[in-house]
């Protein structure tokens, strides 16, 4: 079958390179650009549950939460307008990253970075003084633009500074900082939703300012990836870049590579109409099911909804919110889990266990709701019952945590040659920010209707992803990033598609 174990220890150059103190902090910094995307994520939900901001910019939505006396649980928070106003940041998020597509393959991946930053400042800024719904939208509009920029280059840029062996761990810092940006945004919400005056809203819209700052500044700072500097034309800088991130003189086979990959990039001069040549039909597809499936794991509805899923289960208030900062922590933590691990096991192993671990939670989730409230959606869910799903939705967020968390952003940059990366990674945004945003505007609709299914649904989207991945998905840790096109060569499907005749 697929595997990946056996190509990536026979075939994989192994060029001289060590973790070196300059790596670990420019990817440390670089990484940051995940502290605002998971920010938002986490603020957005705790915002639109506030009573003020509701009354404040959606009077309406508001009104019918307090005065409709449903007593189906599944039904009760259905609002489409707030929705629509969560989700808007993904669809500005998609149109943006393809614009970065271009930026960041003609100015280097380090711009994109810095151009993401300064756009997410600015709707940071707008939105902390919001004084209508107008203001609202346009710096949402604004922070999406800044995210799409970011998601797209960041994960590239990562992956070509990151030496082959590490380059999982020094990836998945990404994520860590989506998680941390998040965890973060559950603590504000937490604490804001206690200020006095109603103005707590705008103290959460408008710290997404800090995390905008680190990464604008950061980047400020922080020097281009070998391979973006051939590609434009910089060798000598390329070189001594080489020199300092691999800590070694010794980077001869390595930049020759790099050049050759650069010689490929050159002759391609339209990389979306190249993207849909058959040779590059493994890379498409993975850019295109990578970031469906990683969405279609439901993990949003937790970061999204879990006060009001938690308060679906009996939780008050306080109580949602804590539970929420439980969740966040818990996805902070299992993170490391894959950091430590993804370089040794390697992506397929996390991918199945994850995926397994996944579904057993999703079922229990489903099943434990649907026993107390059945189809009706009336019914008491006793304190402990209700910790016990809190718990199982942990083991449901580790999962994803170590699996499709961080290997969603991984494994998509760096199976792309250089021809082609910067196009195909703003597919894998693209996609990624259109499923969220189906998922979050689909998810209180769904959950009415499917009620406790709903998590089954989900759970079968695990099963398939789990098969895909055993079936399709070559393992691809520590082999070098330009010479990843072998790892399909000797796929038991895909050879068909990248056979000798064709430039990998
Ligand atoms: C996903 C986000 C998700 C986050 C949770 C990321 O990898 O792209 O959609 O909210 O993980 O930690």
């Amino acid at each position: 079958m697929a595997g990946g174990v056996v190509i990536a220890s026979s075939m994989s150059k192994v060029y001289p390179g060590k973790m070196t103190l300059y790596v670990f902090v420019t990817c440390l910094v670089a990484s940051s650009g995940g502290l605002i995307f998971g920010y938002d994520i986490g603020i957005s939900g705790g915002i639109t549950s506030m009573d003020t901001f509701l009354q404040k910019f959606f009077p309406k939505v508001y009104y019918k939460e307090k005065h409709t006396l449903s007593n189906n649980q599944y039904c009760e928070f259905n609002s489409q307008l707030l929705t629509t106003f969560t989700s808007s940041l993904y669809l500005a998020a998609l149109v943006a990253s393809f614009l970065a597509s271009a930026v960041t393959r003609t100015f280097g991946r380090r711009i994109s970075m810095l151009g993401g930053g300064i756009i997410f400042l600015g709707g940071a800024a707008i939105n902390g003084g919001a004084k209508d719904v107008a203001m609202l939208i346009i710096g949402r509009i604004l922070l999406g633009i800044g995210i799409g920029f970011a998601n797209q280059s960041v994960p590239l840029y990562l992956s070509e500074m990151a030496p082959a062996k590490l380059r999982g761990m020094l990836n998945i810092a990404f994520q860590l900082m989506i998680t941390i940006g998040n965890f973060i945004a559950n603590l504000v919400n937490y604490s804001t939703n206690k200020i006095e005056g109603g103005w707590g809203w705008r103290l959460g819209l408008g710290l997404a300012a800090v995390p905008a700052i680190i990464i604008t500044v950061g980047s400020l700072f922080l020097p281009d990836t070998p391979n973006s500097l051939i590609e434009r034309g910089h060798n000598e800088q390329a070189m001594s870049m080489l020199r300092k991130i691999r800590g070694t003189d010794d980077i001869k086979a390595e930049y020759d590579d790099l050049v050759v990959a650069s010689k490929d990039s050159q002759l391609v001069k339209h990389p979306w109409s190249t993207l849909l040549q058959r040779k590059y039909r493994p890379q498409l597809c993975m850019s295109l099911l990578i970031p469906s499936f990683q969405q279609l794991t439901g993990i949003n509805v937790v970061m999204f909804y879990a006060p009001v899923l938690f308060k679906t289960l009996g939780f008050g208030n306080d109580a949602s919110l804590m539970s929420a900062v439980i969740s966040g922590l818990v996805n902070v933590i299992a993170t490391f889990v894959s950091i430590i691990t993804v370089d040794k096991v390697g992506r397929r192993v996390l991918f199945l266990q994850g995926g397994v671990q996944m579904v057993i939670s999703q079922i229990l989730v489903g099943t434990l709701i649907g026993i107390k409230f059945g189809t009706t959606g009336q019914g008491e869910i006793p304190k402990t019952y209700a910790i016990f799903v809190v718990v199982c939705i942990c083991v449901f967020v580790s999962a994803f945590a170590w699996s499709w968390g961080p290997l969603g952003w991984l494994v998509p940059s760096e199976i792309f040659p250089l021809e082609i990366r910067s196009a195909a990674q703003s597919i894998n945004v693209s996609v990624n920010m259109f499923f969220t945003f189906v998922v979050a505007q689909i998810f209180l609709s769904l959950l009415c209707h499917l009620k406790f299914g709903l998590f089954y649904f989900f759970a079968a989207w695990e099963v398939a992803m789990t098969v895909f991945i055993a079936l399709f998905l070559p393992e691809t840790k520590n082999i070098p990033i330009e010479e990843m096109g072998l790892v399909w060569k000797k796929h038991w499907f895909w050879s068909r598609y990248v056979n000798d005749d064709t430039d990998v």
